[in-house]
């Protein structure tokens, strides 16, 4: 079962970006045709979720390629252009993973004609999406093992098709459980400030015509007490090499319930989304963001103009409160150090 939509996709040289600033109530492709505007569709959250960054960021670099080909200092300036578009959003390590892999290709070829250089940097990242794409399958299938039959799941944020390059990590396992026949019912929290549960997820399950209901972050508490909730499924934005998880703000909270009630709480991410060298979550940079995101809501304004604002974008789930860590190469378990390790090295789960 494939999407209706095509999150991302570069056709007639440039990126068009499904406008996610405007579902649901608007449906239109932003295009990016230089590596600046990717890098302003990027902080701007025209595209957000960490794989759907990574694959973006990816065709900014190809994008500056073809600007700077030309150019007696081409490294020089493609170099610069990496760095911005690494700066542009700081939290999800899969901007700068697929930025580096781009560099690392440009490095191999930088000898060789400009046209085959392009033709190689348009090769990886296309590779890349495609990659993201077969690996979201992947722990789809993997992840369909913790969802039990008849199960009701709750989700925090956007990780379906719309926050990667298509089909999704969390509610990628969450649509291989619905379409391999389960009686699946999920319950979306709308994820304040920028409400990626209510306006994507949401969106999302009902395209997919999943049995589901969107509810106020502050009812999942009551909702996991109450015995109402089998399992939490959701993304992550970095993983670090001991198992800690940043993801969208809230996680953190939801985590500390789910283990008062003994409810599982898993975290689905590709090995991209593993930082694997930095060494606990307390060095996973957040990213903070502008105080209008909470002040107002849409063009509403919900609060006092000139109070302060804390807006932290992610927040970090120690390991501890973590089940189990969904990848495409199988199902991270304690202990994390240890096992992430494993994977590093290349070896099986
Ligand atoms: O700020 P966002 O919308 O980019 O945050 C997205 C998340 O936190 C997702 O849970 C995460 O990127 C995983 S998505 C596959």
């Amino acid at each position: 079962m494939d999407e209706s939509f095509v999150t991302l996709e570069f056709r007639e040289n440039a990126l068009y970006l499904i406008d996610q600033r405007v579902l649901p109530a608007t449906y239109t492709y932003y295009t990016c045709k230089t590596y600046e505007d990717v890098e302003f569709a990027i902080r701007d959250m025209v595209v957000r979720g960490a794989p759907a960054i990574g694959a973006t960021a990816a065709y900014g670099v190809y994008l500056a390629a073809v600007q700077y080909a030309k150019q007696e200092d081409f490294s020089t300036e493609l170099k610069k252009a990496c760095d911005l578009l690494s700066k542009s959003r700081p939290t999800a390590v899969n901007l700068a993973w697929a930025i580096s892999r781009m560099w690392k290709t440009f490095l191999k070829v930088e000898k060789e004609p400009t046209d085959m250089i392009l033709s190689t940097l348009k090769a990886e990242a296309d590779e890349i999406r495609a990659e993201d794409i077969r690996t979201n399958k992947q722990m789809g299938k993997i992840g369909n093992q913790v969802v039990p039959q008849g199960a009701t799941i709750l989700t925090h944020c956007n990780t379906g098709a719309l926050a990667t390059a298509g089909w999704g990590t969390a509610l990628g396992v969450i649509k291989e459980a619905f379409y391999a026949g389960k009686d699946i019912f999920v319950y979306a929290d709308e994820t304040r400030p920028r409400f990626q549960g209510a306006r994507l997820t949401a969106w999302e399950l009902t395209e997919a015509k999943i049995p589901s209901a969107l509810i106020p972050d502050s009812a999942a508490a009551t909702l996991i007490r109450d015995g109402k909730i089998d399992l939490v499924i959701l993304g992550g934005d970095r993983v670090a090499a001991n198992g800690d998880v940043a993801n969208k703000l809230g996680t953190f909270a939801l985590s500390v319930i789910c283990k008062e009630y003994g409810v599982p709480f898993y975290s689905v991410v590709p090995l991209s989304t593993i930082d694997f060298d930095l060494a606990d979550g307390s060095l996973i940079p957040i990213e903070e963001r502008d105080k209008k995101e909470v002040i107002f809501v849409g063009d509403t304004q919900v609060a006092p103009l000139d109070m302060q604002v804390f807006n932290p974008a992610f927040d970090v789930t120690p390991h501890q409160n973590i089940t189990g860590i969904i990848t495409e190469k199988g199902i991270i378990r304690p202990p994390y150090k240890e096992n992430i390790e494993r994977l590093k090295k290349g070896e099986t789960l």
